[in-house]
């Protein structure tokens, strides 16, 4: 898998994102261990709160079916659906993506398939918080 054919995907999927309050909609294309994808978009909530982002989207789908293991995510987004400007997940969706990725996890945020920039999940969120904290 490319990460032109990721990103095609996030593009493909931003189609769908469901934002009429915002107007700013958001496409994610996750990559699993297996080669598949699972795509998602942000969907709005008139009470706001209860909006969930494209990248959450794609996890919680991927997670539902039983995948665990993941590879990258591309992310596209812009008001009214133009991409102007490279979409960083918000702190939200770090943070679900640390439950389930390691600090090696490839973060693409993409203008077009030919302009992008790559992060691991540690660059994005150092010194985070996860399950390890937990333990005994
Ligand atoms: N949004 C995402 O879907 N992903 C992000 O990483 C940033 C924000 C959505 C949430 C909301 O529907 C809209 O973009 C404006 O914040």
């Amino acid at each position: 898998m490319t990460n032109r054919e990721l990103i095609k995907s996030a593009i493909l999927a931003m189609q769908n994102a469901y934002a009429p309050y915002s107007g700013f909609k958001v496409g994610a294309a996750l990559l699993t261990a297996g080669n598949d994808i699972y795509t998602g978009c942000n969907v709005e909530n008139a009470a706001y709160s209860p909006t969930n982002c494209a990248e959450r989207t794609a996890f919680f789908k991927a997670i539902s079916e039983g995948e665990r293991a993941f590879i990258k995510i591309a992310i596209v987004g812009g008001k009214n659906g133009i991409i102007k400007d490279y979409v960083p997940p918000c702190g939200v969706c770090r943070q679900v993506i640390r439950e389930f990725c390691d600090d090696d996890f490839i973060i693409i945020v993409a203008k077009s398939e030919n302009d992008y920039k790559e992060y691991r999940l540690i660059d994005l969120l150092p010194e985070s918080f996860g399950a390890n904290m937990l333990e005994d």
